[in-house]
Formats: C-alpha cells, sequence, structure tokens
C-alpha cells in the first residue's frame, strides 16, 4: 500500500471509529487501524500534519519520549473562548496538560496531600457504600441498571465525600463534568457552547467552594490541598481551583467505566463471575479481574502529545507541533505484545496495559480507581443471584475516548444477610 492510500485508508477508519455504530466493539476497526502501522493523520482542524499510533511498543515510546509535550493547543484556545467575567481559574490549565518545570511542581504538591494513606483509610466507607447500593437496587421494584444503580454512583460519592463536595450538589457536578468531558472526546475538535458553559460554571462552583475551605478548613482533601506547604512551596487559588477540577472529573468519568467494563465482561464469562464469587483465591482474582479489564477493555481509550520539535516517529515524518494520537485499546490488543489479545483472560501470566498511561504522567488516582473496581466487582459477583445480561450488547454512551455502557440491565441483587 503507498503512503498515501494507507493515510487515505486511515482516515475512512478514524469515520468508521467515531460513528456510534462502533461503539459497542470498537476493536475490530482498532485491529484494522494496527494493521496500518503508524500512520500520518492530515485533519482540517490541525495547523500541520499529525500522527496515529497504535502498537503496544509505539505507544510505549512516545508516552516515554522527552522530545513530546502534554501541552495540546485546545486548552489555549478555550481559555480565549471564555466570557470576560469568567474566573481567572480557567485560564489555569489543569496539570495533566502541563509539562515539566509546572507539571513537576504541581504534582509533587498535589501528592502531597493525594496520598496512599488517605486513599487506604477509604477502604472500609468503599465496602460500606457499595452494599448500600446494591440494598437500595434489592429494595425496588425492577431490574437493577448496574451502570446507573452502582457503577456511577459509587466514584462520584467517593471522589465528592474525599473533597468535600457536599452530596446535595453531586448532580449538578455530575451534569458539568458531562458538558465538559466533550472537550477529551477525539482526535482535538474545537470545543462546543455546551463544553465551555460545563467548564465555566464547574470553574465559579469551586471557586466559591475552595474559598469557603479556606474561611473554615476541615478534615476533606480540598482542605489539606490549601494547607499543603513544601519547600516554602504552596498552591494559590486558581491553581487550587483547577487540581480540584481535574481531581472530581478525573475522579468518576473514568472509573465508572472500568466497573461497567468489569461487570460485563464478567457477565459474558460467567466461569470467572463464579470463581469471584467462590473461590478462596476471590481477592487475587479480583485483582486481576481489574487488571484484565483495564487491558480488554479500558476505561480511556485515546491519549495524545504534541511534538516539541521536527522529527521521525516510527518512520512518519513530523514537524515541530503534530499532534501524535495514541489509541491506548487499539494497542492493548496487539498480538506482538499479548498471546490471544481478543480473549478476556484473568489468568494471564502477565497482564500488560497501558490504561493509566505511563512516565511522567501515570495516572495519580490509579490505586483509588482499582480499589473501588475490586471492592464493586466482589460484592457484585456475591449479591446477583441471577446474573444474566437482559441486554446485549447494552446501549452506550456517545463517547468515543471515555467509552462504556450507558446502561447495563440484570436481575435484581440480593438484600444483605
Ligand atoms: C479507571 C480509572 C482511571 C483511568 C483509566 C485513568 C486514566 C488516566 C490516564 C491514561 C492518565 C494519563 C493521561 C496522559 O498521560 O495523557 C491519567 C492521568 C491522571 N489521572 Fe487518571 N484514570 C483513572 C482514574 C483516576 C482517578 C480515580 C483519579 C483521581 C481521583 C485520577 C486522576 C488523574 C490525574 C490527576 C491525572 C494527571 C496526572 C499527571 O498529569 O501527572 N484518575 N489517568
Amino acid at each position: 500500500m503507498t503512503a498515501t492510500t494507507r493515510d487515505h485508508t486511515l482516515l475512512e477508519l478514524i469515520g468508521m471509529l467515531v460513528d456510534p455504530a462502533a461503539r459497542p466493539d470498537p476493536y475490530p476497526v482498532y485491529a484494522r487501524i494496527r494493521e496500518l502501522g503508524p500512520s500520518v493523520l492530515d485533519l482540517p482542524l490541525w495547523q500541520t500534519p499529525g500522527a496515529v499510533i497504535s502498537s503496544y511498543q509505539g505507544c510505549e515510546a512516545v508516552l516515554r519520549d522527552p522530545r513530546m509535550s502534554s501541552q495540546r493547543g485546545r486548552d489555549r484556545n478555550l481559555a480565549d473562548l471564555m466570557p470576560p467575567g469568567a474566573p481567572s481559574s480557567v485560564r489555569q490549565r489543569w496539570f495533566l496538560s502541563l509539562d515539566a518545570p509546572d507539571h513537576t511542581r504541581l504534582r509533587r504538591l498535589v501528592s502531597a496531600a493525594f496520598t496512599a494513606r488517605r486513599i487506604g483509610r477509604l477502604s472500609e466507607r468503599i465496602a460500606g457504600l457499595v452494599d448500600e447500593l446494591l440494598d437500595r437496587a434489592a429494595e425496588r421494584d425492577g431490574p437493577f441498571d448496574i451502570v446507573e444503580d452502582l457503577a456511577y454512583p459509587l466514584p462520584m460519592t467517593v471522589i465528592c465525600e474525599m473533597l468535600g463536595v457536599p452530596a446535595a450538589d453531586q448532580e449538578q457536578v455530575r451534569e458539568w463534568s458531562s458538558r465538559l468531558t466533550r472537550l477529551i472526546d477525539g482526535f482535538g475538535a474545537p470545543p462546543t457552547e455546551e463544553s465551555i458553559s460545563g467548564l465555566l460554571a464547574l470553574n465559579v462552583y469551586l471557586n466559591e467552594l475552595i474559598a469557603s475551605r479556606q474561611a473554615r478548613p476541615g478534615d476533606d482533601l480540598i482542605s489539606a490541598l490549601t494547607a499543603v506547604r513544601e519547600g516554602g512551596d504552596s498552591l494559590s487559588h486558581d491553581e487550587l481551583v483547577s487540581i480540584v477540577a481535574l481531581l472530581l472529573v478525573a475522579g468518576h468519568e473514568t472509573t465508572v467505566n472500568l466497573i461497567a467494563n468489569g461487570a460485563l465482561a464478567l457477565l459474558r464469562h460467567p466461569e470467572h463471575l463464579a470463581a469471584l464469587r467462590e473461590s478462596p483465591r476471590a481477592p487475587e482474582l479480583a485483582e486481576a479481574v481489574v487488571e484484565e479489564t483495564l487491558r480488554y477493555d479500558p476505561p480511556v481509550h485515546i491519549t495524545a502529545r504534541v511534538a516539541t520539535e521536527d522529527m521521525e516517529l516510527s518512520g512518519v515524518r513530523l514537524r515541530r507541533g503534530a499532534m501524535v494520537v495514541l489509541l491506548l485499546a487499539a494497542a492493548h490488543r496487539d498480538p506482538r505484545e499479548t498471546e490471544k489479545p481478543d480473549v478476556f483472560d484473568p489468568y494471564r501470566p502477565e497482564i500488560k496495559h497501558l490504561a493509566f498511561g505511563l512516565g511522567p504522567h501515570f495516572c495519580l488516582g490509579a490505586p483509588l480507581a482499582r480499589l473501588e473496581a475490586r471492592l464493586a466487582l466482589t460484592r457484585l459477583a456475591q449479591r446477583l443471584p441471577e446474573p444474566v445480561l437482559l441486554q446485549d450488547p447494552p446501549p452506550y454512551r456517545d463517547h468515543v475516548n471515555l467509552r462504556g455502557p450507558l446502561s447495563i440491565t440484570v436481575p435484581r441483587p440480593s438484600l444483605l444477610t
């Protein structure tokens, strides 16, 4: 295939990928993109042609490459689109999209408050919350929706309680967050009015919440972040707002898919579900089920970097400023890295994935997401007397990147005895 035919085919395949018809099973499209090898993508909205990387080794190399920047241009454009009265915090980039030294500094300050100890302390509360949510579903008539009744409210409640966001505000935060996640869906598409308004509203809300916590600190993570002092350095008000917004959004929009995708894989593989319910080695199996879900059907499909200099990347010539799109979900099914990659098998000797990224931006919330998913899937296995999917495939959210089921209906769970 000539380079031109290949680029044309890639464009067609990307078209198939973003089509909602591919949402229940995008993996055959990913396989075809992977077979093309590293390819040039020339989208009209990009200043210069970019690259699409879909092999495991290719994605790994880009995530480790110091010539690659996380400062994706759309954030800059976004600040310019905000109305004049918008709080100045909307101009503060999320540290997910910053490079060293700014990224290093903010990540260090956040890590001083968002610690493994703080997360470990939550274990009992998360287990209790899972049972509360399952009890609520057991007491109600009609089928149980694993997404709406468990996979969504669990991480949302956990991150809100952790940060100290009042329970009464959760519905509103959910709505803003769902609007603004459109910003990271796809291939650098321009922000919509809806996504801008979501980001703005969340910023206005968090400005007030953080100011009140600064005046009257509590036992929550916002108060802890406010108090962080590291070698004479601390977080400014706008930095705090942007960090809390990032933790709030990243803390639930992704974990919902991990729990839902894991539940779906288990319901489609009743032998693993039964083992999780009955085996004396259930805790180890729960860990493996979560890791295999992260590989097989990851909650985040795409991330991107920007080339900071003219370069050649896996045979593709790139100009400075070119976008490099990493198809993580395609990389996870790379047969050169994983044997029989299209099989869901938690007993693999080694489960390799890039679901939480790699390198300096490795997901800060990975231990929390793993803990929530382990506890949710284990209790689900124990408390579903009739573990059958009432609709397969289930309907999907319209997201290409944060892809996950919209609902998964099964017969009601049993009451806790
Ligand atoms: C299954 C759930 C999750 C998945 C799949 C996930 C995935 C990711 C990925 C892929 C990145 C790196 C992006 C890149 O390098 O371009 C990332 C970064 C990040 N995630 Fe997560 N995440 C999850 C849960 C969470 C949770 C629960 C939190 C917080 C409560 C969180 C907070 C963050 C933060 C703060 C970063 C930025 C780190 C940095 O730039 O240094 N994530 N996540």
